[in-house]
């Protein structure tokens, strides 16, 4: 059984546009692969405390304060494909998702989700569009994850989503794509992107030296100095 989680940094709960569009959109994943399981996270209902900075993530790999991110880490450790959603705030991701991938910081250092398909999901009522999805995207690239799509919708006020009907026509191909990439009948391709973030991650952990101890272990641990990104994502 194949599992998508999707994390929307939305405050809006039930309501949230970005929920309705990344959920509609995994419905419809489903009618082509009914044993694929998903589980969207709103970050509105979630406890996740601001990053304070302290850098000992990247000396035990992990954070320092206990709230919900371990548990979205670990549900997105066990997913087969990612999907990072947000509303576009003032021309950006919410300050709810900014918070929640300055929590990953040595996720990125360490690529902790390479090799997982990915998509992005975004919500604006017009502008935004581009920055937003430029940080999103780079995000999956950081994570090691290879991005396989866009969803993006035009809504308003929470619940007020008209083109929700013609959105969702919008991704029928994508949603099957997703169900063929996930059931293995479809391939993903790793972009150039992935190469160069894990190339750069990879001079950064091995020249990084005192102030980087745990991810220089971690890819040591790893063996992956001396591999390619498709041979360290087993692609
Ligand atoms: C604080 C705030 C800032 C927003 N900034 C923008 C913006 O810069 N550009 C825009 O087109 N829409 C903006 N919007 C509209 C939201 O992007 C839109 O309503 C979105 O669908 C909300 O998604 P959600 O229901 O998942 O939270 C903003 C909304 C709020 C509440």
């Amino acid at each position: 059984m194949k599992k998508i989680t999707a994390i929307i940094g939305s405050p809006i709960k039930e309501r949230s546009n970005t929920g309705t569009l990344v959920k509609d959109f995994l419905e419809m994943v489903k009618s082509f692969d009914n044993t694929i399981q998903y589980e969207v996270i709103i970050l509105g209902e979630k406890n996740v405390a601001m990053c304070k900075g302290c850098w000992s993530c990247t000396q035990k790999g992990s954070c320092v304060i206990i709230d919900d991110l371990q548990e979205l880490q670990e549900k997105l450790l066990t997913s087969d494909l990612i999907i990072l959603g947000s509303p576009v705030y003032v021309q950006h991701v919410s300050a709810q998702f900014k918070a929640f991938t300055d929590r990953l910081f040595i996720w990125f250092h360490t690529l902790r989700l390479i090799g997982k398909p990915a998509l992005t999901a975004i919500t604006t009522s017009r502008t935004g569009i581009r920055p937003t999805e430029k940080y999103l995207n780079m995000i999956l690239f950081l994570l090691g994850t290879i991005p396989i799509g866009h969803l993006r919708g035009i809504a308003y006020r929470p619940g007020e989503f008209p083109q929700r009907d013609q959105i969702k026509r919008k991704y029928k191909k994508l949603a099957r794509k997703t169900a063929l990439i996930l059931s293995g009948q479809e391939k993903v391709r790793p972009k150039v992107l992935n190469r160069y973030y894990f190339w750069g991650m990879k001079m950064k952990a091995k020249h990084g030296g005192s102030q980087l101890p745990f991810e220089n272990e971690y890819w040591k641990k790893k063996g992956w100095f001396n591999k390619s990104f498709c041979q360290a994502a087993k692609i």
